[in-house]
């Protein structure tokens, strides 16, 4: 039976940040970082665009869709393919599900990205329907991640694992909370933001579809695999981005790449909440660490995967900063080995912790 809908109004008087899910870090001011010069480079390569970068979407009548892998409904066979999906799932662990959702929720947060994506100067969709590749751009990427969330939110919700309203809450306070991956307004730092994003996203669905087949459920495998597939189309598409940067601008572009590895690449969902637990990130992360569906040394590979994909030791034509930006790349790899190191030993504590995406069952970080 359905669970009853909460009837009292929550008042908008008093600390407004905790209803709705804005009780977090301060936000900070943004630094207009590019210079506006720098908005005829973006200009200028609209026609790259076009050709380049358009040229990773794919056209929707060729796009699988959400219902391609789910019990169709309007079948006869629905109950039994629902019955079978859950044997299947009966099978799969809680801490499995403690990452798959977090990895859900991260997708579901989707509106959070499309505003991060029209913060950029130079590139932002200005009228909502604009004809700029890059505007163009904006749109189908969010159009073709919308049915990641989509599909694991129906599947999981068919698995009956889950606690979905509490899940569905969490996905209200995360988009309510927005982020802070401080890009400021620059594409510069928001194409080495996506690049490394969507490697990540890349390699977590991956490690979810292999965890799922090592589990026995195939039809899970596959959606996460064919979802593992759609980011490394955008991981080439913006890491070719940044390949025209860096190759027309480099010393902004490594200046960028520094700057961003400096503050570190946080996560989309650094600020999710349930309404309960403070540390859920944190909690969900060393989850997803323990099972080796995103760890530490997955964020090192990303790093030296970029630097080799964008040739920085090989740079020329820097400016002084910008050779100071070059060697703090390459002095990195081994500073990332040590954390790496530390965040193992870390994973070594044996604390339990209840979810309640899966009922408040606890989970071993
Ligand atoms: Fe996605
Ligand atoms: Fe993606």
């Amino acid at each position: 039976m359905a669970k009853s809908i909460p009837t009292t109004s929550m008042g908008l008087t008093g600390d407004l940040k905790k209803p709705l899910g804005l009780a977090h870090k301060p936000r900070r001011k943004v630094e207009y970082s590019m210079p506006p010069e720098k908005l005829e480079i973006f200009k200028s390569l609209e026609n790259w665009a076009e050709k380049n970068v358009l040229t990773h979407l794919k056209p929707v009548e060729k796009c699988w869709q959400p219902q391609h892998f789910l019990p169709d409904a309007a079948s006869d066979g629905f109950f039994k393919q629902v019955e079978e999906l859950r044997k299947r799932t009966a099978e799969i662990p809680d801490d499995y599900f403690v990452v798959l959702v977090g990895d859900m929720i991260t997708e579901e947060a989707l509106p959070t990205y499309q505003s991060m994506l029209n913060t950029y100067n130079g590139i932002r969709d200005e009228t909502g329907s604009s004809l700029t590749p890059w505007a163009v751009w904006i749109r189908a990427w969010t159009a073709e991640e919308n049915r990641h969330g989509d599909l694991l939110n129906k599947y999981l919700y068919l698995s009956g694992r889950v606690d979905m309203i509490q899940i569905e809450k969490t996905v209200q306070y995360l988009i309510g909370s927005g982020m802070d991956i401080q890009t400021e307004n620059n594409p510069y730092l928001g194409f080495i933001y996506t690049s490394f994003q969507e490697r990540a996203t890349f390699i977590s669905h991956s490690n979810t579809a292999r965890l799922a087949k090592h589990y026995g459920d195939e039809n899970l495998a596959r959606i996460c695999r064919t979802i593992a597939g759609d980011e490394k189309r955008h991981e080439t598409a913006y890491t070719k981005i940044m390949e025209k940067l860096f190759e027309l601008d480099p010393d902004s572009s490594v200046k960028a790449f520094a700057n961003m590895m400096q503050k570190k690449i946080s996560m989309p969902a650094h600020w999710v909440y349930d309404g309960q637990d403070e540390d859920l990130f944190m909690h969900f992360s060393a989850v997803a660490q323990r099972l080796g569906v995103y760890t530490a040394a997955d964020y090192a590979s990303i790093f030296e995967f970029l630097v080799e994909r964008w040739s920085v030791e090989k740079l020329t034509r820097l400016s002084g900063e910008g050779r100071k930006a070059q060697d703090y790349i390459c002095g990195l790899a081994p500073r990332m080995k040590r954390l790496e190191e530390r965040v193992q030993l870390r994973a070594k504590q044996t604390l339990t912790v209840p979810f309640s995406w899966i009922f408040n069952r606890p989970v071993k970080l």
